[in-house]
Formats: C-alpha cells, structure tokens, sequence
C-alpha cells in the first residue's frame, strides 16, 4: 500500500539545494519525494506522482558525463518543473539551445514576469520587478519547439518558460530559496496550479496511515525497537505502540558511551510517563573493548552499528522470536547516506542507515524515514509525548565515541563527559537551551601547554559545538554571547581535570558537519 497517493518527485541532479525545494513542497502540505536523477522511467511510472520537479546541479549539460535523466518524462503527460540545471537540460532534451552565457549571473537578480498565468499566476507584471536567486554560468539561448518565455532577466532572455499546451515549465531561477521572494508562490502555483494536488499531508494523516501501514506489516507478530532516550527513536517507539501495543518491546542499551546518568533518567522518564514496555541491557564492556584502539571514525561508526545490531537479535530472540526491529531513521540520514554519485560520497555512515550488517536477521521498520526532524516533533506532539522529550537536543547513536577525536579510553570518557555535563547547565541556566539545534563538548586528539598556578601544564582541548538548524541538513554556527562562552570556559577548565585549553567551533555546515566525526 502507497500511504502517499498523491506525491511530487523531485529528481536530483547534485544541487545543495535539493532539500530545501522538498522542504518547501512539504511545507505547503504535499508529500515529496528526493530520487537520483537516473532513477529508470518505470519506476517513475509506478510512483505516478503528480508531479516532476528536476533540481539544479553544478555540472554543464554539455560536460562529458553530464546527469541526464530518462527524457521520456516528457511523453507522461505528468507536469515537469526544470530548476536551473534541471530547465537547461529540458531544453536541451527537447531540442532547444543552451549556452555559456557571457555575464554569469550569481546571487539576486531582477525578474520581470511576462506571463502571469501558469507558473506566474497572481503576479504583476511588467515593470513590477521581483527579486529572485540565480545562480549559473550557462544560459537557455533557443527554446524548443512549442515553448515560449514567461519571464526575463538582464542577463537571462529566458528566466522562466513554458510549453504552450503541455505542462512542461522552468525557471532559470531558484524558487526554493529564501532570497526569492516569489519562490513560495511559484512553487504553489505548480503544486496546486499545475499539478493540482491538495495539500492534505500533514502530520494527523501521516500518523493514521502509518499506523494502519505497520499493522498490515507486522499482522500478529512481534517487535523490538531501539531506544536512546532522542526525540527520533521516542517518537517511533509511540507510533509502533499505537499500531502494535504489547506486541512492542523498547531496548535501551548502555553502550558506555551515554553522557552522565542519561541511562537513570531515560530509564526513569519512560517508566514514569509512558506505558512502552522497556527493558535496559548493559554493554558498556563489550562496546568499550570493541573500540579499544580504534581512531578512524567510520571504524568506529561500523563497529558501533554492528554492536548494536547483535545486541538487538539477541533480544528479540529472547522477548520470543521478535521479527522485526523498529529504528527511529530520518529521512536526512537516509539522503545522506545514499549517494548520487557511488559509494565514494557517502558522507557519514550514520549508524542506523549505512552501517547495517549484511547477514542481519530482524526486518528493518523505520516508519519515520520520510520525515525531516521537525515534522518528526509534530508526530511526537500529535501522539501526545511530554515536551521535554520532544524538544531535546539530538544525540548521535554512536554518542560520545564520535566526540572524542582519536582513541576512546575510559578516562578520556569522563573528560568528555565533565565538559558536556557544563555545557548543558550554562546552556539551560541561560535559556538557550531550546533556542539552538544543538550545543556540546567535543575532545580533540591534541594536547597544549598552558600555565595553572606557577606550574607548566601540557592537557587537552575541549571544543565546544553550537549550531542553529531546522533539519540538520546544513547548519549556522550559533553566535553565543562572549559572557557565556567565557563561563563555559572557565568552568571548563577550572572543573575538568586534564583540559587546559577551550575553544569554540565557528564552523557552518556546509562545508563543515555538525558532529566532527
Ligand atoms: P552531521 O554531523 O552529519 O550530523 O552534520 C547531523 C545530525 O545527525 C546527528 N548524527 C547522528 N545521529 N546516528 C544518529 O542517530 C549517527 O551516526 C549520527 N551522526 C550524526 C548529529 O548529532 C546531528 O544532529
């Protein structure tokens, strides 16, 4: 059963954008979906979403082994919308001309609409300019047959254009973000003008679809979900309980790698607020002497997934022949780690998604892998979960192994876990708590010297990590005020043993991540 029936596929062609044109379909209330763009012209069939969005790209389409996708879209009778790389190539597939444009445009330009109907529709026209986003070295020179242009800019005689009877349309602009103005509109006059889809997904209808969905899947048998405590594995907990009841079983395991009491106060808060079935199993040893010796992150991330994935079938088969494990993966971590181009992009195996054992026995159930974390928050509110579990700052699955840079000891441990503890209090004292994406302690593989009293010291350097973000996908760095960060310093440095020097992270993502490892 397809609990989206009606969908806008959007084809990415390696924009940094693409998740944000989704992110906008989905704003307005309709369901999309982000496929690579050689996704193979039968599956877009079945799929018969309602609409085809083609994102921009860094490449030319007259490079060598420039992304083409199937151009027998066209022929579907299913409206096309070309952004950028994704118009160009329209054209060209189409017959028309593009060509590297003398000025490049980059950054705002100006957009007179030709054409107020279509893409358009509502807007003025003529001399009203509306400010939009460009950002491309090659133009569209000659339209192909049966298209005509509906906007201009100065550097661009075909900005928007359209076919005069089928629904084929594109900008040379970028819609999905903020700096165009009109970008909103122009994306709902092609959702709902061209497409015709009604804006019915929201998160009410998701969770009775999806519910109904893991009843038909799961029928009579049993489950095993692993919590952490994170607002992602908390909600799908929730759900799989809707769906299932008793039949669910939560696992939260203590990997020795959890912040200071988080395995009391998880145990704690799910006994006390909720009536999920919980049970803890301790491996701090085993996961500990597992990494004893391992710096490469993606080792440790692996090692982690697989220790984690042992753990969960040795349960299940204890609760009584459990077939099928629920995990709270989000529809970021599954677009980051699939790659367009190979394996050799990945960017990190985020332990629930890349890092699954082959041989792995228990099916995989993962009913929050469509949703971005802040749809994610109004599934949690939806099935009625306490705030403070909702609002949480995520913690990565593989914890605190991915914030100590270099070899995992016991002791570097507790460093690390002094520093977060002071953090969080100056973060909440402060109120910003709720305020950023995320804010912690991260130890670096390097040592300085620093003078404490009249003695030379040579210790560690805490990095502190705050950003602003609304899914996670790219990132701010927070400007916290100088006062807090120099008391989270000298807290630091005054409290944690083995730490004489702090240092804050003032890094956006991209290009950076927001965890270092
Ligand atoms: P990055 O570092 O990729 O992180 O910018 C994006 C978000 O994901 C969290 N994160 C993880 N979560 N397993 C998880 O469940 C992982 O392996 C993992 N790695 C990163 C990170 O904390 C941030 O919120």
């Amino acid at each position: 059963m397809d609990i989206h029936s009606e969908k806008i596929l959007i084809l990415d062609f390696g924009s940094q954008t693409t998740q944000l044109i989704a992110r906008r379909i989905r704003e307005q209330k309709v369901y999309c979906e982000i496929h690579p763009f050689h996704i193979d012209l039968d599956t877009i069939k079945k799929m018969s979403p309602k609409g085809i969005i083609l994102s921009g790209g860094p490449s030319s389409v007259y490079d060598k082994d420039a992304p083409v996708s199937d151009p027998g879209i066209f022929e579907l009778d299913i409206p096309i919308l070309g952004i950028c790389y994704g118009a160009q190539l329209m054209t060209t597939q189409l017959g028309g001309r593009v060509e590297r444009a003398e000025k490049r445009e980059f950054g705002k330009a100006d957009l007179e609409v030709q054409v107020t109907s279509g893409l358009f529709a509502g807007m003025e026209t003529g001399d009203a300019w509306h400010q939009v986003w460009m950002s491309h070295g090659d133009r569209i020179e000659e339209l192909p047959e049966g298209f005509g242009v509906s906007a201009i800019s100065a550097h661009s005689p075909n900005a928007a254009i359209r076919h005069n009877n089928k629904p084929l349309v594109g900008v040379q602009f970028h819609p999905e973000v903020s700096h165009t103005i009109i970008g909103t509109d122009v994306l709902r006059n092609f959702i709902f003008g061209i497409c015709n889809c009604d804006p019915n997904w929201t998160m009410h209808s998701f969770v009775e679809s999806t519910v109904k969905l893991i009843k038909e899947q799961v029928g009579d048998g049993k489950v095993i979900c692993a919590l952490s405590g994170g607002v992602d594995s908390s909600v799908t907990a929730a759900l799989v309980h809707k769906a299932v009841g008793d039949r669910l079983t939560c696992i939260f395991v203590d990997n020795g790698l959890l912040r200071t009491q988080e395995s009391g106060s998880v145990m704690r808060f799910f006994k006390e607020k909720t009536s999920l079935n919980l049970i803890q199993v301790e491996a701090a040893d085993s996961f500990l002497s597992e990494l004893d010796g391992i710096s490469d992150p993606e080792k440790k991330r692996k090692l982690i997934g697989y220790g984690f994935i042992r753990i969960f079938e040795e349960e299940a088969r204890k609760v009584g022949d459990a077939k099928y494990l629920a995990q709270g993966t989000l529809y970021p971590d599954v677009i980051e780690s699939v790659s367009l181009k190979g394996p050799s992009a990945v960017i990190k195996s985020h332990h629930n998604v890349g890092g699954l054992p082959e041989d792995m026995e228990l099916k995989l159930l993962e009913p929050l892998r469509e949703l971005f974390k802040d749809e994610v928050r109004e599934v949690g509110l939806e099935l009625g979960l306490p705030e403070e579990a909702i609002y949480r700052q995520p913690f990565p699955g593989p914890g605190l192994a991915i914030r100590i840079l270099g070899e995992i000891t016991r002791d570097r441990l507790d460093i690390i876990r002094q520093a977060d503890v002071i953090v969080l209090e100056e973060m909440k004292r402060s109120e910003m708590y709720y305020n950023v994406w995320q804010s912690f302690a991260v130890l670096l593989p390097i040592q300085t010297v620093g003078v404490m009293g009249d003695e030379r010291t040579y210790e560690n350097v805490v990095a502190i990590r705050c950003v602003d973000s609304k899914d996670a996908m790219t990132a701010d760095w927070t400007k916290l005020p100088y006062d807090l960060l120099g008391k989270i310093s000298n807290r630091i440095i005054n409290e944690v043993r083995g730490v004489n020097r702090v240092v804050y992270d003032i890094s956006s993502k991209p290009p950076s991540t927001i965890e270092w490892e």
